[in-house]
């Protein structure tokens, strides 16, 4: 299969062109960075670290897609905004694993995901979608007996907050526990906030260093808690994910799949 990956640049796009130059299966036919970005010009590979591919680094996003069975974007909503575009106006299948977008471009996924294959994950790792079911079993079973915090912490870096992963966490003990993040959801704490409304659905972001990802949902009750955690020890995980939903897409031909359908959680 030809996989174009979007945001070439960064380190997701990095660690995408290493796994694929070594894949026996999966080829890299176009390598996206941002217009302006150092990269262009750059063979991919040694970009990456992974020797010489033959595909240079571009900032040409429909030549990219043009030439892809299927797009891999891991950018910036704003670059994958214009991805999409393209995939929907070239029938070209897409997995997006970037994060932070509105609810707006959720929307306009959701459109697309009418005509074309998109697996849309927060967070591909096989991990926090298996944390993801246990967040789901745990919320049924202890219900509004316990008070729920999302605890995530992510390296100095990023430039969002809560994580993707979080949010959805977030809505996973929402659906369950019937609640809605618009009214419940609290994020971060100071001063006098007063007593914890037993509906709150809280979020705290810790940033530093080089975390790659960490995400805790603590279910608070009186006497005993439980707390579900995952840790991302290296980007591989979130390739391994992407690849796999990958070649979950490449025989659907449209909807909008997760990565519990990938994995056949669902
Ligand atoms: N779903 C998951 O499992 C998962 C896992 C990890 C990360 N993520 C998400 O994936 C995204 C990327 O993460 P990262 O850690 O790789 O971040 P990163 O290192 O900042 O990489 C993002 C890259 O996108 C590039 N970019 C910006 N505009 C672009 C454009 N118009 N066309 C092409 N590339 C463009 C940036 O280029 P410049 O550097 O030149 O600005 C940068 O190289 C984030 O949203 C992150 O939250 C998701």
């Amino acid at each position: 299969m030809n996989i174009t990956v979007v945001g070439v640049a960064g380190r997701m796009g990095q660690a995408l062109v290493r796994r694929l130059c070594a894949h026996p299966d999966l080829r890299l036919a176009a390598a996206v960075a941002r217009p302006g970005s150092d990269a262009l010009g750059e063979d991919a590979g040694v970009l990456a670290g992974a020797g010489a591919s033959g595909v240079p680094v571009t900032d040409d996003v429909a030549a990219g897609v043009a030439v892809a069975e299927l797009v891999i974007d891991f950018s910036t909503p704003a670059a994958s905004r214009r991805v999409l575009g393209e995939c929907l106006a070239a029938g070209k299948r897409l997995v997006i694993g970037t994060t932070g977008f509105t609810a707006g471009d959720l929307e306009a996924v959701s459109e697309a995901s009418k005509h074309i294959a998109i697996v849309l994950a927060p967070n591909m790792s096989v991990g926090v979608n298996l944390t993801f079911k246990l967040i789901e079993m745990a919320a049924r079973a202890l219900g509004d007996d316990v008070d729920v915090e999302v605890i995530e912490a992510h390296h100095r870096d990023k430039v969002d907050a809560p994580s993707g992963t979080a949010v959805r966490m977030g809505e996973i003990l929402g659906q369950v526990l019937g609640r809605d993040l618009e009214q419940d959801a609290v994020y971060g704490r100071q001063g006098q906030v007063g007593a914890r409304a037993r509906s709150t659905i809280g979020f705290s972001s810790i940033r530093g260093g080089d975390i790659i990802g960490e995400h805790t949902v603590m279910f608070a009750g009186i006497g005993e808690r439980i707390e579900l955690t995952h840790r991302a020890q290296s980007r591989d995980n979130f390739v391994t994910g992407a690849l796999r939903a990958a070649l979950f897409a490449v025989d659907k031909d449209s909807g909008l799949f997760d990565m519990q359908d990938v994995l056949g959680l669902s």
